[in-house]
């Protein structure tokens, strides 16, 4: 039975950090209310025109110098990503201009915060029926250019941070290891709970307005509570159906590894499936919530850490806009 295969991990974050302390220039915060609500002490946000595909560039490299292949074993590119570089095409298309590899293919897919874990299913169900060998998949964001850092938009401008991860994706003939399972979910009844509504292509007779900008309806809006209440619920349902699917049990996971939304969402999520803090990773004091980058960001630093050994049972879980929901478990 062929397996997908973790090569390698790699995550880029610009060089300009942002703490909770600089952002009390730019709205009325302070760094208790942030670090107690979120358990974010700082962010990386770009100073210089970079757009999520550039991030993605650094991230590949690390990701390929660690897998020990070449760029060119390369034989497709899942990028996810809500902050492409461009409306259309895709970032995974500007990205693979920039690493040179003319020619495969290149998908995007948006699915926010659960955006790794849905690329992850994508390239997984490839590489078992043997259509690609050597997955490329990238979540990346640019966050800081598109929300409102006024105290208008302060809940939301304080949680997001820029960043990109990548992970390389490979068969393996070993049935004991690799991705063992991936479970997506999505419900659109919350679709405005968390969202972008401009532009749009519903709006006529543009898809952006003047008076649409006046209003800031092109910044992210988020329900915050809502956004909370549903994550507390949705992550521990997804994360029990991914191992009840194989037969494990809580007790069995080495490493839980949530998208990193807030810090009392892991806490809580934790403690429900009662998970000690030494089996759960959290990285987001430092990077904030770098949505689709958050997991590969993690899974980057856990194993510079020495976090993730060979035979360890990782579950991956996210949830955020959509709603979205979805979890991976992963022997590694
Ligand atoms: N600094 C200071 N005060 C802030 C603030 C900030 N950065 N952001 C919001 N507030 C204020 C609100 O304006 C509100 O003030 P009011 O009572 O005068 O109206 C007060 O704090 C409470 O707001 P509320 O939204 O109820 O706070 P909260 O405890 O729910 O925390 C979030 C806000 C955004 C941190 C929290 O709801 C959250 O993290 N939700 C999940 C979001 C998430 O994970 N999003 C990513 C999707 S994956």
């Amino acid at each position: 039975m062929i397996r997908t295969v973790f090569r390698g991990v790699g995550g880029f974050v610009p060089d300009n950090i942002v703490t909770n302390q600089d952002l009390t220039e730019l709205m009325d915060t302070s760094d208790e209310w942030i670090i107690a609500r979120t358990g974010i002490k700082q962010r990386h946000w770009i100073n210089e025109e970079m757009g999520s595909s550039d991030l993605a560039v650094e991230a590949v490299g690390a990701a390929v110098e660690n897998a020990g292949i070449e760029l060119l074993d390369i034989d497709c590119i899942v990028f996810a990503t809500l902050s492409p570089d461009h409306t259309f095409p895709g970032s995974g298309c500007f990205l693979q201009e920039k690493i040179g590899l003319a020619g495969i293919p290149a998908l995007d897919v948006r699915n926010q915060c659960s955006g790794f874990i849905y690329g992850l299913s994508v390239a997984d169900a490839w590489i078992r029926t043997g259509q690609y060998k050597c997955v490329l998949l990238v979540g990346a964001e640019v966050h800081s250019t598109g929300i409102n850092i006024t105290t208008e938009g302060r809940d939301v401008a304080c949680i997001f941070g820029d960043g990109a991860g990548a992970v390389i994706l490979t068969p393996s003939q070993d049935s004991q290891r690799g991705v063992l399972s991936t479970h997506l979910h999505a419900d659109g009844k919350y679709a405005r709970s968390l969202w972008i509504e401009a532009p749009g292509s519903r709006f006529l007779p543009l898809r952006i307005s003047k008076d649409m900008i006046d209003q800031g309806r092109h910044f992210p809006k988020m329900k915050g509570r809502h956004v909370f209440t549903h994550a507390v619920k949705r992550m521990p349902e997804v994360i029990l159906q991914g191992l009840e699917a194989n037969g494990l049990g809580v007790d069995d996971v080495d490493l839980f590894i949530p998208h990193q939304a807030n810090q009392l969402i892991t806490e809580a999520v934790a403690q429900i499936l009662g998970f000690d803090t030494k089996r759960v990773y959290s990285n987001i004091a430092r990077y904030g919530n770098t949505t689709a980058a958050s997991i590969p960001l993690c899974l980057r630093d856990a194993q510079e850490d020495g976090r993730l050994k060979t035979g360890d049972l990782v579950v991956l879980a996210s949830f955020g806009a959509g709603f979205t929901w979805a979890s991976a478990v992963v022997r590694w």
